[in-house]
């Protein structure tokens, strides 16, 4: 079953479609190279990769891999990850349509059939990440399967003040942004889906404003409350995010951080 909220990523992300397949800071192949290193791939290796989108990451994989399976539930992304797999010449991975919150979504995928289990830049617009990480961990091999969850991570100082206010202006940004979890948040839910977590990396992406809502063409209302929210941002120190202006070509540029986190657990039984 899909929800209200489902139907509006599949709706934000079918509008976004070549806009987010393209933006810069999804698109780097140092950070997908990144990514693979630090699940640490075996060529006999089956992968499945949740929310794979346009496929980037999935087909980062493919080289170092015997097969990928990526999974999504908006389908204009699947065909842009179909189609960049064919102008690839790539033949060991595959797109299907599949919603990973849902406890039968992926019933089709049996457990315990994959090596690696990873996911980028999704627990952010899920509505339930911890069922999501418990498909996860259900359909990678015991002790020697692996979760790999790379996301943004929410500010955990405040009670959940400061990332409460930077979630506030990403779904301004972006309606089908959820919440940003905090490092204590993520880790904690690996421990309870039986994931002992064996590798924590972090790293910034800087985002330039101008370029991050020409992906999601946020309206321009939307972008006035979001920019006037980062300006608070910048002069009281709200989020974490910490915005700043800098000089490109003599114009004034807002930029922030977006604070990633890379996180690979090992299914202990
Ligand atoms: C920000 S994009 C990230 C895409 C890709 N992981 C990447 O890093 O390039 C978020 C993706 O999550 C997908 N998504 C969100 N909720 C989902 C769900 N419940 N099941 C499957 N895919 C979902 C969206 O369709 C979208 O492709």
């Amino acid at each position: 079953m899909i929800t209200s909220h489902q139907s509006l990523i599949q709706a934000e992300f079918t509008k976004q479609g070549a806009n987010f397949a393209t933006a810069p800071s999804i698109v780097d192949p140092s950070r997908i190279a990144r990514l693979v290193a630090a699940s640490n791939p075996k060529p006999t290796d089956r992968v499945v990769e949740f929310a794979t989108g346009p496929g980037h990451v999935a087909l980062g994989f493919a080289p170092h891999v015997k097969e990928i399976v990526g999974v999504d539930i908006t389908e204009a992304l699947l065909e842009i990850a179909n189609r960049s797999k064919t102008d690839r010449g790539i033949t060991n991975a595959s797109f299907i349509t599949g919603n990973v919150e849902s406890p039968t979504g992926l019933s089709s995928l049996p457990s315990a059939s994959f090596d690696i289990a990873v996911c980028r830049l999704a627990f952010h617009h899920f509505q339930n990440p911890a069922q999501a990480l418990r498909e996860m961990s259900r359909l990678v091999k015991p002790v020697t399967g692996r979760v790999v969850v790379q996301d943004v991570h929410g500010s955990g100082v405040d009670g959940g003040k400061r990332r409460d206010f930077q979630d506030e202006w990403e779904t301004l940004r972006d309606p089908s942004h959820t919440k940003f979890l905090t490092l204590p948040e993520l880790t904690t839910a690996f421990g309870e889906c039986g994931l002992e977590v064996e590798v924590i990396q972090t790293d910034d992406v800087i985002q330039k404003v101008d370029r991050w809502f020409q992906t999601t063409q946020t309206p321009p209302e939307s972008r006035a409350k979001v920019l006037e929210m980062l300006e608070r941002d910048m002069k009281e120190d709200l989020s974490g995010a910490r915005p700043y202006y800098s000089d490109v070509d003599g114009e004034k540029t807002m930029f922030f951080t977006h604070r990633m986190v890379t996180i690979v657990g090992r299914r202990i039984r």
